[in-house]
This record gives structure tokens, C-alpha cells and sequence, in this order.
């Protein structure tokens, strides 16, 4: 990551100094910037770079640039004067929330036709604030830089009501709004029966299913507890071990992009392969996991109708009964098992396996509780229902007030799911309850998901040149920019589902935003991001952001996604 440098060619020597164009319309002031000369010919996406030796101008998708996106830039530099190309110009492109040293999530990667024109590739923001792009260029004579701002990104569009309340500024409501209501979850191209009711079915009755593990006591459930919004009251989880994290909800993950804490899987359907084959959790084998489909006919019937006819997988000289890769550990028995096998019954079972994650995620895509006071006070807010405002009290008003205000929570957790998807490092102490080694987060995450034979783009993925393939292929190597940060946690529902943070380090609500407020503690590993700062709230600001959060709280699931089905088929 993190600061997206890409460089050219070698480049030497930098000249300070800014010159900013915004590239929406949304109105920032231009005093706040040091740029004494207008933009020249009037067009925002054309500057001089600061010492006036080039003219810089970049062409792309329409302003507001995308947010939470792929999208791609071209950039060309010309003479100042004449507006000619510079041939031999040499660049170096960095990106940034402006103000800040938090870069992209994505690497970013440049072509150049070596005429001056340049195409920027793996551009994506995460978060909702101005970002800048610099462009330092050396054309063998002269270095220069060239700055450019783009305001706002990824806050409501649309007209805004009176605010009845009078207590939100323009940029609060337009946070407001993007808030809620929450659409419903974006397609999974991945998972073709990601929205099929009979896969959901059969998912669910997976979800609960205890078999599925090295002792027959474990099930998902056993950790993602459905009236603690599908996560785990203990601190740590037990199943055939101790996990080493927390467990996060399975409720409305399905928004989510990445999954775990160090967004080690890029699908909802890959991440379901994790807990089984892990020794802590289920602890089974994707070869025992076939079978045990194989030899329940009512199960292997719900299995074959929803996906295809099983293989024939009594011949345990082909299939034994526990194979697996063990990538760490190759004399592993069930690695050993593994390798004895061909590559296309391992294929057949690698299929197996994926579709067993397939249908439980589709049964966790209708684990979504968006339906809370909150979105009613918007509601209204939207209306200019006076009386309707009441659903929230003063004290959760004056909490969203400091939430897209002055605690800066937006930055991170806002959008409709109250998270912006991606990986922060806020610098938490280890606890006594945790393992020893400090715990490197994305950058573990970072290792992972592009070799697994279960992303986005590999072989049992069924959208292989999708949004989700192609954003793998801008993933920047871990580094210390990457270490020590997590996934940033939606917060919906979050009042049903302490303890919190990554270890389970918080044991409730006020104590998390205490800690927000005073940054006491130092990261072990890593750098805290650039984007906390103390806010220092006063203990009624505090307990009036947990009053907000606590009316996060959506209409609870309809029974009979909560529990058991009888059968594996509806
Ligand atoms: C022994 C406890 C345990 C079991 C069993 C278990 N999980 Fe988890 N789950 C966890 C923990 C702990 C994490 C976080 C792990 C990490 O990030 O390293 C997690 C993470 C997740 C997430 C990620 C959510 C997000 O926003 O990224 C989902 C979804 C999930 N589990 C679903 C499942 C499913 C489906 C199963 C069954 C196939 C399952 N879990 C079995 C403990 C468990
Ligand atoms: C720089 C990004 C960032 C900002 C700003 C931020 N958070 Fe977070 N938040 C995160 C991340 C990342 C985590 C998970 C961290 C971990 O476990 O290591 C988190 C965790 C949380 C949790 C626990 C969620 C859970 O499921 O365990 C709550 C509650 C929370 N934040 C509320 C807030 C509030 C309130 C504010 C404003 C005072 C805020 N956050 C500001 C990124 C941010």
C-alpha cells in the first residue's frame, strides 16, 4: 500500500508547492489551498504545475469520481506555453486523502506511451474526504510538481431537504443520507446461486448442522449465535481449539467485500471454507465433508439438485476419507493424502467444497437487519416529519451529530452499513487473552487471497473476470503500511454483539468510544492511522455516541431464518 508511488522512470529532485483544482463541482474553498493562479483556460481538470513549466491535465469518468471502485485516469503532460506533449517527460504519481499520508487500498500501476500521456490504473477510494494526486515530473531539464484535488467523493447526491433540526451542516446531511435507507446487498457474480431459495435453504441447514466436524459438536452456529447478531458472546471462540480472534457477525457481511478480520477471502462463499478445515474450528477435511454429503441421501439430494450430480465417491482409494492440502506442513497425513490423489478428483472435490460455501452463503445473504430507529429519524428527517424525529432521543441525536461531526467516525464507518470495507490500524494493545506474536492483520490477509485456490478469480469462482478478479489484480504487497490494520467493522446492530475490536479488547460500547476519544494506547505493530486523531469528548459526548450506536438496532430476522430447517431441502 499504502501511498500508491509508482515510479517511471528514476526520477531526482522535487519543487514544493501546490496548485489544486477541485474536480467536482462540491465547493470546497480554493483559499485553503496554495494556489495563487487560476486553473488555466478554466478547465478544473487542466493545472499549471508550480513552478509554471508544464500544463498537467487529466481525462476520466465523470466528476464525482466513482467511490468504493475500480476506475482508471489519463493524465498528459504538455509545455506550458505551446500546450505540446512532452515527449521525454518522466512522472511519479502519488496519491492521498489530502492532507493525510493514508493512500489507497490498491496499488496503482502507470503506462505511458512515452509521448507525455500516461494512463493510471487500480485507482480506488475508500474514504469520503478530498483526495489529492500528485504528479512530480522531470523532463531531463526541469523537475516540477503538479497537484489536482478531488472533493468529496461518495456522499449523497441528491437535493436536500430543510434540516427541521437545524443542527447538521451540508456535509452532515449528505453523510446522513448516504447512511440509510441501505439498499439491498450487491449482486456476488461469484456465487451463481447466491440468490437462489432452495441454495439458502440447504445453506441453512449446513449452517446448523454439528456433523460437519472432527467431533460432530460444532456447527457455524456454534460461534455465530443468532440472538447475538450471529457472533459469539465469549471473547475468544471455542470449537475444536481456541480461535485466536474474535468471531465477527455473520449479519449483514454480506455488504462486506472482503471477509475476516485481515480480509483473507474475497468472498462470502470462499470464507465459509476457512472455519471447516481450520484445527480450531470444525476441524474436518474437504474429502470427509464430500462424503459425509455422499453417504446422506436426503442431503446429497438437496446437494445434486441445487448444484450437479456428486461423483462417485465410494472409492476411498480415490477419495480418502480425510485429505487436504497442508500447505504449511507437507508430511501432514492429510496433505500427504492429498497429493495421492489426481488432479481431477481433487478438482471434483475443490467443487464439492466450494458449493457447500456457495449455498451457506446464500442462506447468510438473507441475514440482514438494516431496519432501525435510525432509518426512521432519516426518514423523517428526508420528510420533514417533525414528529417522526422523535423515534431517536436527544442525547442519539446529539451523538450522530458528534458521529459526521466532530469524532470523525465517518471517515471510516459511514455509507449504509456503517463501514467503508476496508483495513485500518487503530493502534490497539495486545491483551492478556491474546496469542503472543503481534497480530499483522491485512498484511497476513494480503498473503492470502491472491494464492487461494477459492478467489475471485480461480477456478471454482463463477464470475472469473469480474469486479471482484480484477481488483485482486491491484492489491499491493504487504508492508508495514499493512501490518496491524483490520477490517473496519459495519455497526449495525453493533449494541447486540459485544465484546469488540479484532481480540475482543472492549468489553462495551462507552469504552470503545473512550478509547477513540483519548487514543491512550500505542500500535505494537505497524503505524496508527493517519485519519485518528484525539477528539477528546467530554463523558456525556461519549455516552451520546453510544446512544447513536445503540439505535443502530434493526427489526429482529423472521423465526425461520433463525433456526434449524428439518430437512436440507424446503
Ligand atoms: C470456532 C468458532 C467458529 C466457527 C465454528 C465458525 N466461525 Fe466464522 N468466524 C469465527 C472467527 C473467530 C472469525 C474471525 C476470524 C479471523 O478474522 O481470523 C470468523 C469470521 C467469520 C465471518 C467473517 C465476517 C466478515 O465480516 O468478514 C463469517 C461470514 C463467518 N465467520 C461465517 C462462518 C460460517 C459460514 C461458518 C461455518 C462454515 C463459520 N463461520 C464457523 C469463528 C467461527
Ligand atoms: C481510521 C478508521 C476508523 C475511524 C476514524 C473510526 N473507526 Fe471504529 N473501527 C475501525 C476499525 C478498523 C475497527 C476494527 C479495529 C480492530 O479490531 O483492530 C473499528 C472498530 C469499531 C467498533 C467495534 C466494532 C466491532 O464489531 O468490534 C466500534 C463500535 C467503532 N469502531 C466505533 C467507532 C466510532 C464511534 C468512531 C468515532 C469516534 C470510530 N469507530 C472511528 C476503523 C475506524
Amino acid at each position: 500500500m499504502i501511498y500508491s508511488i509508482v515510479r517511471i522512470r528514476l526520477v531526482s529532485l522535487v519543487i514544493v508547492a501546490t496548485i489544486a483544482a477541485l474536480a467536482t463541482g462540491c465547493g470546497d474553498d480554493e483559499d485553503d489551498q496554495n494556489n495563487g493562479d487560476p486553473p488555466p483556460d478554466d478547465d478544473p481538470r487542466t493545472v499549471l504545475s508550480d513552478g509554471e513549466h508544464f500544463a498537467v491535465s487529466w481525462d476520466g469518468p465523470d466528476s464525482p469520481l466513482p467511490f468504493q471502485e475500480l476506475f482508471e485516469l489519463s493524465v498528459d503532460i504538455m509545455e506550458a506555453e505551446s500546450r505540446d506533449l512532452v515527449g521525454n517527460a518522466d512522472a511519479e504519481f502519488r496519491l492521498r486523502v489530502a492532507d493525510t499520508t493514508e493512500g489507497m487500498p490498491t496499488q496503482l500501476t502507470v503506462d505511458t506511451a512515452g509521448d507525455g500521456t500516461f494512463t493510471l490504473q487500480g485507482l480506488f477510494f475508500h474514504v469520503p474526504r478530498t483526495w489529492e494526486l500528485r504528479v512530480d515530473i522531470d523532463d531531463g531539464e526541469l523537475t516540477d510538481r503538479a497537484s489536482f484535488e478531488f472533493e468529496a467523493v461518495g456522499l449523497y447526491e441528491g437535493e436536500l431537504p430543510d434540516d427541521p433540526t437545524g443542527r447538521f451542516s451540508e456535509r452532515d446531511l449528505r453523510h446522513i443520507f448516504q447512511m440509510s435507507p441501505a439498499p439491498p446487498p450487491p449482486p456476488d457474480p461469484t456465487n451463481a446461486v447466491a440468490d437462489d431459495d432452495d441454495a439458502a435453504h440447504l445453506g441453512q441447514f449446513l449452517f446448523f448442522d454439528e456433523r460437519f466436524s472432527e467431533d460432530g459438536t460444532v456447527a457455524c452456529a456454534s460461534c455465530h449465535v443468532p440472538d447475538h447478531g450471529f457472533s459469539d458472546p465469549e471473547t475468544l471462540s471455542q470449537g475444536m481449539g481456541e480461535t485466536g480472534r474474535r468471531s465477527m457477525p455473520a449479519l449483514n457481511a454480506t455488504y462486506h467485500r472482503w471477509y475476516f478480520w485481515d480480509g483473507r477471502t474475497d468472498s462470502q462463499w470462499s470464507q465459509a471454507l476457512g472455519p471447516l478445515e481450520s484445527e480450531v474450528e470444525h476441524g474436518i477435511t474437504r474429502t470427509r465433508l464430500a462424503h459425509l454429503i455422499y453417504e446422506d441421501d436426503e442431503l446429497k439430494d438437496a446437494f445434486e439438485s441445487v448444484f450437479s450430480a456428486l461423483p462417485e465417491l465410494s472409492d476411498s482409494s480415490r477419495f480418502p476419507d480425510d485429505a487436504r492440502p497442508v500447505v504449511d506442513d507437507p508430511e501432514h497425513e492429510h496433505h500427504q493424502a492429498w497429493m495421492s490423489m489426481s488432479s481431477d478428483d481433487q478438482h471434483a472435490i475443490n467443487e464439492i467444497f466450494a458449493n457447500f460455501g456457495k449455498a451457506v452463503a446464500a442462506y447468510q445473504r438473507r441475514l440482514i437487519r438494516n431496519e432501525a430507529p435510525f432509518d426512521d429519524f432519516v426518514a423523517a428527517l428526508r420528510d420533514g416529519d417533525e414528529e417522526g424525529l422523535e423515534v431517536l432521543s436527544e442525547q442519539a441525536i446529539e451523538g450522530l451529530e458528534l458521529f459526521v461531526g466532530d469524532a470523525e467516525c465517518v471517515d471510516c464507518h459511514g455509507g449504509h452499513q456503517f463501514s467503508n470495507f476496508e483495513f485500518h490500524n487503530l493502534g490497539l494493545e495486545p491483551r492478556s487473552w491474546m496469542p503472543d506474536d503481534p497480530d499483522a492483520g491485512r498484511s497476513e490477509g494480503l498473503h492470502t487471497v491472491i494464492d487461494s485456490d477459492f478467489s475471485a478469480h480461480g477456478p471454482h469462482s463463477d464470475a472469473p473476470d469480474g469486479e471482484m478478479a480484477q481488483l485482486l489484480s491491484f492489491l499491493p504487497e504487504p508492508d508495514f503500511h499493512t501490518d496491524g490494520r483490520f477490517k473496519t467493522p459495519g455497526l449495525r446492530n453493533i449494541a447486540e454483539r459485544a465484546p469488540y475490536m479484532h481480540g475482543g479488547h472492549v468489553g462495551n460500547l462507552n469504552e470503545v468510544v473512550e478509547f477513540y476519544s483519548d487514543l491512550q494506547e500505542d500500535p505494537v505493530i505497524g503505524i496508527r492511522d493517519p485519519l485518528l486523531q484525539q477528539v477528546n469528548l467530554s463523558n456525556s459526548e461519549v455516552e451520546a455516541v453510544v446512544a447513536f450506536m445503540e439505535s443502530l438496532t434493526g427489526a429482529p430476522l423472521p423465526d425461520e431464518l433463525i433456526e434449524a430447517p428439518d430437512s436440507p431441502a424446503p
